[in-house]
């Protein structure tokens, strides 16, 4: 059979938009360019031109058109260029894309989608965090601070950092550094901050480093993850003080570890040990001021803690959360200032000194620790924010970080004397004041044990809210107590904290009061 002729085939009508919708409002706030290029934008996404043979009108008509500059349509145009939705035929004009950029965006949501209820299996590991709390409760975040809530433990003035100074400095680094910022970056850390770092902790903290033994980390709780993987194989031992930080516990659990709570006492945490108690690996202390009870650890605990480590091969990790803020005296030096046998792993933050959403601390390592430390920290998350380090380097380098220190620790001292005075006055009658050389929180143990429950129940409910010692116990048998914070809040809210907290005590009906003690 003789073949078909083909038929030249037809040239396809390139018809052109009319763009008949567009209506500018020459009054709003909105740019001309921006309605312009949004209202074509949605035009198109509706799908009414996207055969691949719609034409636009030229520029200048549709300024003509539209009774619009030239530039306000150029600029509009060349957005929707830039996204996808039109292309451009040289010789012939511009036109709407074949497919626009939500079609490699948008995924098609699968139909008769039905999802299988079945509890997720979850590790051991997640299971072994300590914490009773659930699903949104976790989203208040480390401390349950919100709005109208007081005297809640170790909350630092946020609303002190200095906001425009902050951001001065860090339109500066990114003008300066530009893209270099952008890009992935040292897993150590920026050095100009590493650098600021070593130079502040050998003059204030008689801490004996340089540079290349820093690595900055996103905070005290990534220092001890990283330390912790980095010394302790799973099933190892760790000892811990108790009470303690609660986020150690939950930090050392997440790696495996094995802990030892170790009770505290004047000196600080006490090395004694039974012969059966396996040895650590690695020792977690607070020896500026112990958290939180508060004791600072006595010279003579140091080098006897100093003098373990080295005789068992221990590492001692120091959290040096907040030794900025003394009230009585000159600190003692760092443990890891004296540490000739580089047993201590000394690690910072800025959570306290400045705001704990930077989410910005730093570990001195021992040298040999270094590399294991970067490793890790590669294997985790990379690297904290090049711009907030780089921005932070410059607001040491520049004084403000001292300067915020000083001016800091001269506020706390006068919320600190004012919040015991007050405190003695309203609510002596059912409080003993234990009161630290340092730090940010105050124990007030009680003289009545009894009223326990009821002191726990008032303070939930008018939001008055220290927390209770045993919250921080492990096996710790102590009195009953209360950790008050008293720094994030001005004089007369804490006077209206306290007169609020008296005054619930003084009308609570006393036969409500069970008084046993739980956590
Ligand atoms: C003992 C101790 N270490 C460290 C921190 C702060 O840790 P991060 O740097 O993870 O905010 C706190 C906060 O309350 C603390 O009490």
């Amino acid at each position: 059979m003789p073949k078909k002729k083909s038929r030249p085939q037809k040239r396809r009508r390139r018809s052109i938009i009319a763009f008949e919708m567009v209506r500018l409002n020459r009054t709003a706030k909105e740019p001309l360019h921006e309605q312009l290029y949004r209202q074509i934008r949605d035009e198109l996404k509706a799908g009414r031109f996207s055969d691949g043979s719609s034409r636009l009108p030229s520029s200048r008509a549709l300024a003509v058109d539209r009774g619009i500059s030239r530039s306000t349509v150029r600029l509009a145009l060349s957005k929707l260029h830039a996204e996808g939705y039109l292309r451009s035929k040289p010789g012939s004009g511009t036109f709407v894309a074949t497919l626009l950029p939500e079609s490699f965006l948008t995924a098609d949501q699968p139909k008769g989608y039905q999802p299988i209820q079945r509890p997720a299996r979850i590790s051991d590991r997640a299971k072994a965090i300590p914490d009773r709390r659930v699903g949104s409760q976790f989203d208040l975040g480390a401390t349950g601070a919100g709005p109208g809530v007081s005297l809640v433990a170790s909350i630092p003035a946020v609303d002190e950092f200095p906001i425009a100074i902050w951001e001065r400095l860090r339109a500066q680094v990114l003008t300066k550094k530009g893209v270099n910022l952008l890009r992935y970056s040292s897993n150590r850390g920026d050095i100009d901050l590493r650098k600021a770092f070593a130079a502040y902790l050998c003059d204030f903290r008689a801490a004996r480093c340089h540079p290349d033994q820093i690595v900055i980390v996103a905070g005290m709780q990534q220092a001890m993850l990283i330390s912790a993987m980095a010394v302790l194989n799973p099933g190892e031992t760790a000892w811990i003080e108790d009470p303690c930080y609660q986020q150690t516990r939950r930090v050392l659990t997440l790696a495996g570890v094995k802990i030892i709570p170790k009770p505290i006492d004047e000196h600080g945490i006490v090395i004694a040990r039974s012969r059966q108690e396996p040895l650590p690996r690695m020792i977690y202390v607070t020896p500026s001021h112990q958290f939180p009870l508060g004791v600072t650890m006595s010279f003579q605990r140091r080098t006897e803690l100093l003098d373990f480590a080295s005789a068992h091969n221990t590492f001692i990790f120091e959290d040096d959360y907040d030794a900025e803020f003394r009230f009585v005296g000159p600190p003692l030096p760092s443990l890891q200032g004296i540490d000739n046998a580089n047993r201590v792993i000394y690690a910072g933050t800025v959570s306290k000194i400045l705001c704990p959403s930077l989410r910005l601390g730093y570990i001195v390592a021992p040298e040999q620790l270094v590399d294991s430390f970067v490793k890790i920290r590669s294997a985790m998350d990379q690297h904290s924010s090049p711009t907030e380090q780089a921005t932070l380097a410059r607001f040491i380098t520049e004084g403000f970080f001292l300067s915020h220190i000083k001016r800091m620790r001269k506020l706390y001292a006068e919320r600190r004397d004012f919040f015991i005075k007050q405190f003695n006055e309203l609510l002596g009658d059912h409080f003993t004041l234990q009161v630290p050389e340092a730090g940010l929180n105050i124990v007030a143990w009680l003289k009545r044990e009894e009223d326990f429950q009821m002191i726990k129940r008032i303070t939930s409910e008018i939001g008055v809210r220290p927390s209770a010692l045993s919250f921080f116990c492990i096996q710790a048998k102590l009195k009953p107590a209360f950790v008050f914070g008293f720094a994030a809040w001005t004089l007369t809210q804490i006077r209206q904290s306290l007169v609020k907290l008296a005054s619930a005590l003084r009308n609570y009906p006393r036969d409500l009061n069970h008084g046993r003690q739980s956590r």
